[in-house]
């Protein structure tokens, strides 16, 4: 790599450039041209030339939408024009009444003959936070809230970490400008994020809408950039030279902006997401008719709309029409009928999670509500149905959020016969027996026993979902019946099943059982994100489990981590870090892993990235030291250093650590006070199998490794 400061600089704007533009590819036009590891390769580069010459650093640099440090607090950001509201639209009906209202004001302007068709644009309403954006000589210099519609926060620290809002405008962007749109939640991300509150027992969000508020609300940037947050623009609040609300002719300077229809064109040029759901109508008629296809078609859509927002499209026409106190004449927000439905609840029971957590759900009499048919909804916890106050046997109304998750709105207590029975929330685990409890100020009660047959089945169900290990054909019963069997006894077993012991199984025909090791057996050299996902760490999720993946390239590297290096990965803060390391300090999850190990499970194959150079190809960090290839494991402590220096050091002469022994052990080391591995590698030095497992003291492990006694190292 170069040296030379005057070249490093033209290097580092050609990776600026090289980097914006992937990711207005990628996140924007969502049709990425490179590999997301060439992304991250393209970036790390560039992170490493600005921290050799922070002078470099810009702020509209890819590396700095996470860059700062925690806000101290919400400043107040006065808005340059107020943030509008919008009248509501209900039916159809009052959509003519808004057609004939225009037509009449804009006949009293003295503008078009009410005779006229009035042209419109309809765009989806979608159900976010509203945010501006403030860009000074095309960078994005701050972004706010609503707030009171004169006065919002400041929230650009979370904003910045916004990926489809660009930082940088293009050449030719008015040297002042401030948009206004909707930052929002996937439904996606948002189901994701709840299962994780919920297993972390936190406070679930009730909609995506308060998910992606309460995300942009934190002082730390680190929890907006973790929970994928996207938005849509869809006006230009204030240009350079126009101050009026509605003016938006100044975009582009080249262009007249005349129509909302072109305002969302030039915001697309701009770099903006725009939302592609758009329809020009040339009458009202045509606007119904928009509006009817949608309230069927919501439901496909991957984020959640409350209706669409109807607007004049005549830029010309918008300001002779002019606002009330809170809302423009020229726009109504055509609001959706929720899609709810009454049923029975005919029982509430409780389903184990794999972290132990206790999810009381209700049982519901079928009931077609937003094009699918509903027989259960989750009821979260014991406050929420406290809240409700939902009973068994109640009539409830029901609702799918979002058209999506269906839940139970209300009760309807007034039709209650008598007979309705309030939920307790059992004291003991229906699957293993152990007791639950509900720690102290937590929402979440959680199943105590060990070995919760529930929580070993959700565990598996988990690692071998679509977004973690991915084994095709290998659903909750099959799995079910290898726990029963005793075929397995948890996801490593599913590695070291044979032919037979699927064959055996009931209702299992050869064709089945070949295709089931087959699927098994491809997942064997999954990228290791999907393997470190899959291993179910609390609150490492897969956007974390993938950053991981890339920093260490392996399983035992991340292992070996230390906090510093774990939080030093944007995005990676000290909950996850915390949860990494006690995941890892656990013997049995140690031994879980060198399982896999032997299944054949590859623990390593990603090039590590961050502060060490990748070893170059066929020359991986195993061949490279004098453990290379070895197994090495530690028995005790070691007077001179920690288990996790230890492990850092094997590593780092290209040893795998391990955490137990087995005949494919090649080092044992014996620090003071060993416990039972030492005897486990005597019995199988003893039993005269083929191995080459040796029992090392630290003297001759400092010896082999040539490190003298390890003292002061
Ligand atoms: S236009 C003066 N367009 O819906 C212009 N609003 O009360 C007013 N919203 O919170 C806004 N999608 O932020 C407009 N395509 C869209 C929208 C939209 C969502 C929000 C808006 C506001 C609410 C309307």
């Amino acid at each position: 790599m170069t040296q030379d400061p005057k070249e490093e600089a033209a290097r580092a704007e050609r990776l600026r450039e090289a980097l914006r533009r992937h990711g207005y590819l990628y996140h924007v036009l969502d049709r990425p041209e490179i590999s997301d590891a060439e992304y991250d390769a393209l970036m790390r580069e560039l992170a490493t030339i600005e921290d050799r010459y922070p002078e470099l650093r810009t702020p509209d640099s890819p590396t700095q939408r996470v860059g700062g440090p925690p806000a101290a607090g919400f400043g107040t950001v006065r808005h340059p024009v107020s943030l509008l509201s919008l009248d509501n639209a209900f039916s159809e009906d009052d959509l003519r009444d808004f057609d004939r209202r225009v037509r009449s004001w804009l006949g009293e302007a003295g503008g078009s003959g009410a005779g006229e068709e009035i042209e419109f644009v309809a765009e989806l309403k979608i159900d976010g936070l509203t945010v501006t954006a403030r860009y000074e000589n095309g960078l994005f210099v701050q972004g706010a809230t609503r707030g009171d519609g004169d006065t919002g926060e400041d929230i650009t620290h979370s904003l910045k970490t916004v990926r489809t809002l660009p930082l940088r405008l293009p050449e030719g962007a008015p040297p002042a400008l401030v948009v206004r749109g909707e930052c929002f939640m996937p439904v996606v991300s948002f189901q994701k994020l709840n299962r994780e509150r919920e297993e972390a027992g936190e406070e679930l969000f009730a909609n995506p809408r308060n998910a992606a508020a309460g995300s942009l609300r934190q002082l730390d940037p680190r929890i907006a950039a973790a929970r994928n947050l996207d938005s849509f623009i869809y006006q230009v609040l204030y240009s350079e030279g126009g101050e009026v609300a509605g003016d938006q002719r100044q975009v582009e300077s080249q262009r007249q902006v005349e129509s909302q229809w072109q305002a969302l064109e030039c915001l697309s040029d701009l770099g903006f997401k725009v939302n592609p759901e758009r329809r020009f109508c040339r009458d009202i008629g045509e606007v119904i008719e928009y509006c009817r296809s949608w309230s069927e078609k919501r439901a496909s859509l991957p984020y959640e709309i409350d209706g669409l927002v109807i607007k004049v499209n005549s830029i010309a026409a918008q300001e002779a029409l002019g606002a009330r106190a809170k809302s423009p004449r020229w726009a109504i927000a055509f609001k959706f009928p929720a899609e709810q439905a009454t049923t029975r609840v005919i029982d509430i029971i409780v389903q184990v999670g794999r972290t132990g957590a206790v999810t009381p759900t209700a049982i519901l009499e079928p009931v077609r509500v937003a094009g699918s048919t509903v027989s259960r909804a989750t009821l979260h916890n014991e406050d929420m149905i406290r809240q409700k106050d939902i009973r068994i046997g109640d009539t409830v109304v029901i609702q799918k959020a979002g058209d999506v998750i269906p839940e139970v709105v209300r009760s309807l207590t007034e039709l209650r016969a008598g007979a309705e029975r309030p939920f307790e929330m059992p004291v003991r685990c229906p699957e293993c027996g152990s007791e639950i409890v509900r720690p102290e100020g937590e929402a979440v009660a959680r199943c105590t026993g060990p070995a919760c047959p529930a929580q070993r089945r959700e565990g598996i169900i988990h690692f071998v979902s679509r977004g973690a290990m991915n084994i095709e054909g290998l659903g909750p019963e099959i799995i079910a019946r290898l726990l029963e069997t005793g075929k397995i006894r948890d996801a490593a077993g599913l590695y070291h099943l044979t032919y037979d012991d699927i064959r055996s199984l009931d209702r299992m025909g050869d064709k089945s059982a070949q295709n089931l090791i087959e699927a098994v057996d491809k997942t064997r050299r999954n990228p290791l994100g999907r393997l470190i996902f899959a291993l179910g760490i609390r609150h490492v999720g897969e956007r974390a489990a993938g950053l991981l993946a890339r920093r260490f390239g392996s399983l035992h590297r991340l292992a070996a981590a230390t906090f510093d290096e774990l939080t030093s990965i944007p995005e990676i803060g000290p909950r996850i870090a915390e949860s990494l390391l006690a995941y890892f300090r656990e013997e049995a999850n140690l031994d879980f892993i060198d399982r896999l190990e032997r299944g054949g499970v590859v623990t390593g194959e990603e090039a590590p990235a961050g502060g060490e150079p990748a070893p170059a190809a066929g020359e991986s960090a195993a061949s490279a030291g004098p453990l290379s290839g070895k197994t090495v494991v530690l028995t005790g402590t070691l007077a001179s250093l920690g288990r996790r220096e230890v492990e850092e050091l094997i590593t780092g002469l290209g040893g795998r650590p391990s955490g137990s022994v087995s005949k494919k052990t090649d080092y044992v080391i014996v620090g003071e006070n060993p416990g039972s591995k030492l005897d486990k590698a005597r019995e199988i030095l003893a039993s005269g199998v083929k191995t080459n497992l040796q029992i090392l003291n630290q003297d001759e492990f400092f010896e082999l490794i040539g490190r003298g006694t390890g003292l002061g190292l």
